[in-house]
């Protein structure tokens, strides 16, 4: 039974690896602090102490930009943050096409 539940297991990672089609990258060193972001969209955007804003859950890169997989139906909410970026340091990318939506 062990063996099925890790099987079971495997598979659900997967299937929601797979079903994060969009990957959102903040240049957080370029970032003002406007808050915008966290205004739009607060249950994926923070404000850090340092004044600038934080992805929820993010990893960060050793540029110390941050980059978060989302899902599709997360996708509208953080497209938004990102419209509402004055300076533009949100990006967006469609994993499954490499297309950079902004
Ligand atoms: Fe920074 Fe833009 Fe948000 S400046 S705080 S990422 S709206």
């Amino acid at each position: 039974m062990a063996d099925e539940n890790q099987i079971t297991q495997t598979v659900n990672e997967q299937s929601q690896q797979s079903s994060k089609k969009y990957k959102i990258e903040h240049d957080r060193p370029n970032c003002i602090g406007c808050a915008a972001c966290a205004a739009v969209a607060p249950d994926f955007w923070t404000m850090h102490e340092d004044g600038k804003s934080d992805i929820v859950g993010c990893k960060t890169r050793d540029d110390e930009w941050e980059e978060l997989d989302i899902e599709e139906k997360n996708y509208q909410v953080n497209k938004e943050a990102a419209d509402s970026c004055p300076v533009n340091v949100i990006h967006i990318t469609n994993k499954e096409t490499g297309e950079k939506i902004i």
